[in-house]
Formats: C-alpha cells, sequence, structure tokens
C-alpha cells in the first residue's frame, strides 16, 4: 500500500491516474474504527482509485490539551486500511506540509450552519475543519468525498463549503455505525470505562424513542423528557439536545410538511463528550 507524506509525492501520484477514472477522497483525524472503515469501503466500492488522508488538523481544536490527547495510531490504521484494499494510498502529511506559513484557519461564512450545537461552544472549530477539506479538496480534486452522518453538521457544512466555493466533488454522506449495544462509533469510546460503554447505550435509546414521539408530541415535550432520561441517570448529563430541520440546522418552531427534522444531542460521561444524531421523519 502506497504511503504518502509530501505533496509532491502526492503529485506524482495524482498524475499517474487515467482521465476517466474516478478518485474518492475519505479525509480522517486516525485512529480508524469500523465507522471510518465503512467510508473507505462505500469509496472502493464508487471509485477507481481511493485516497484515505489521516491528518489530526490542529486549527479545528479550540482546546489545546484536546489536540494534545488526541489517539495517533498510524501503524494500526495502516494495518486496518491495507486490509481492506492494497489499492488504497494513505496521504499522511505533517503539520508543516498543510500549513506553510500559519497555523491559523482561513474564515468562512457557513450562513448560520456552524452557530448553533457543535459551533456553538467551540470558537473557529468549523472554520478549522472548512480550511482543512477545503485544501484537501483542491490538492486531491475527488469525483467524491465521504464523510460520515455520525458528524451531521459537519457533513452539511462541508456540502455548504463546496457551494460557496465552488469546489467540483460530490459529497457523500454514509449512515452511522454503531457498536452492537448502539453507541455510534468514536476514537473516544475507548477512554469509557467498559461499564459505561455499555450504559451509553442511553443515548441512543432515548433517540430513538424520541422518534417515536415525533408524530405526536411537540418538540419541547420532546427535549425536555430526553433531557430528564437522560440527566436522571447519575453517570450521564446532557450538553444540548436538538431538534432541528435537516437542512439549515435551524432548532424547529412548528413543524412543516415536507420539511426532514433531526434530533442532535451531545452527552458527558466519565470526563468524555459523545455526540449522536437520528433522523426523526
Ligand atoms: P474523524 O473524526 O477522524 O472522522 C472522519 C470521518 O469519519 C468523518 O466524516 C466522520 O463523520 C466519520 N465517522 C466517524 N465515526 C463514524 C461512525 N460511527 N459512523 C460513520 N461515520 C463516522 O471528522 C473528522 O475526522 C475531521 O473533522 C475531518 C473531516 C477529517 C477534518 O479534519
Amino acid at each position: 500500500m502506497l504511503v504518502i507524506t509530501t505533496n509532491t509525492e502526492l503529485n506524482t501520484f495524482l498524475k499517474t491516474i487515467k482521465k476517466d477514472n474516478n478518485l474518492g477522497l475519505v479525509p480522517t483525524m486516525g485512529a480508524l474504527h469500523s465507522g471510518h472503515l465503512s467510508l473507505v469501503k462505500k469509496a472502493i466500492k464508487e471509485n477507481d482509485h481511493v485516497i484515505v488522508s489521516i491528518f489530526v488538523n490542529p486549527t479545528q481544536f479550540n482546546n489545546k490539551e484536546d489536540l494534545e490527547k488526541y489517539p495517533q495510531t498510524l501503524d494500526t490504521d495502516i494495518k486496518l486500511l491495507s486490509m481492506a484494499s492494497d489499492q488504497i494510498v494513505v496521504y499522511v502529511p505533517s503539520v508543516s506540509e498543510v500549513y506553510k506559513k500559519e497555523v491559523t484557519p482561513k474564515k468562512y461564512n457557513f450562513q448560520g450552519l456552524d452557530l448553533v450545537m457543535e459551533g456553538e461552544f467551540r470558537d473557529d472549530h468549523f472554520n478549522g475543519v472548512g480550511t482543512i477539506v477545503e485544501m484537501l479538496l483542491n490538492l486531491i480534486k475527488p469525483n467524491n468525498a465521504y464523510f460520515g452522518e455520525k458528524d451531521f453538521q459537519q457533513l452539511q457544512i462541508i456540502k455548504k463549503l463546496t457551494e460557496i466555493e465552488n469546489i467540483p466533488v460530490n459529497i457523500i454522506g454514509c449512515p452511522i455505525v454503531r457498536e452492537s449495544h448502539g453507541l455510534a462509533m468514536s476514537s473516544r469510546n475507548e477512554r469509557l470505562p467498559s461499564q459505561i460503554r455499555q450504559e451509553a447505550s442511553i443515548i441512543y435509546n432515548t433517540l430513538k424513542a424520541a422518534k417515536e414521539k415525533f408524530g405526536t408530541k411537540s418538540a419541547k415535550v420532546i427535549t425536555d423528557w430526553v433531557t430528564k432520561v437522560i440527566n436522571d441517570n447519575p453517570n450521564f448529563k446532557i450538553e444540548y439536545i436538538e431538534i432541528s430541520d435537516a437542512q439549515t440546522l435551524k432548532p424547529i418552531k412548528r413543524k412543516q410538511k415536507g420539511k426532514k427534522y433531526r434530533a442532535f444531542i451531545a452527552v458527558y460521561t466519565a470526563n468524555v463528550r459523545l455526540i449522536d444524531n437520528i433522523a426523526l421523519n
């Protein structure tokens, strides 16, 4: 499997791709698990060539400690990828290769998509995500780029990014992969004590129950109920639960025909912050 660390090597590889061949890109920050691998497998099915980038992007971390603690498991990642296909090209640049001058994010106008939920308390987080994804798309010029619905807000922001920056690429959303008891897969799950990890199924179970209620109950009744169920368990503390328009991410006011709604949740447990979401209709 080809592992590339410089843009020069990357350009040399890109020149070998035939004009009518499709190229797929899966951007990641490594510490790969089955959630990431589901994107990679879909990309392999749908493209002639697949590049997986592994880069812990400093400009999307607003907390230095969080960045320093981010798991780095490159050898295992490469093994996992080569098991999926030895045709994958892995792009693992250094910070100086990506950020030639200053390690700062570009400022975008994501038309409000970045001001709610994950963006509300994390200054510049989505500017950092936008900066690295725009760089990767411009450098690699894939036909298709794959992102998980686990980070549904990020997925919507990346679609907006390609629209406002006029980047010709298909952004493909992929379903959330879950552990057997329902917890959405995340590198952070490894930090949970095993009993808490089992109990964390409360998050998805509560979202599924919220979906059941969505037909007959108001958003306020549902979000109050979810907050109570989660906070009644002493091991879990809710940060937010929002029911929002899946397109604009604006909190729902009144249900409107033809619109898609989703519930979004962030929960703290054992010093770990977990996020999840579910389609309601
Ligand atoms: P990272 O957290 O490594 O995730 C890489 C991709 O895997 C994202 O598109 C994410 O939504 C997807 N993913 C993670 N867990 C998943 C799961 N359980 N099911 C389905 N997909 C899942 O997201 C990032 O990196 C970064 O912000 C990045 C886009 C790479 C920019 O730095």
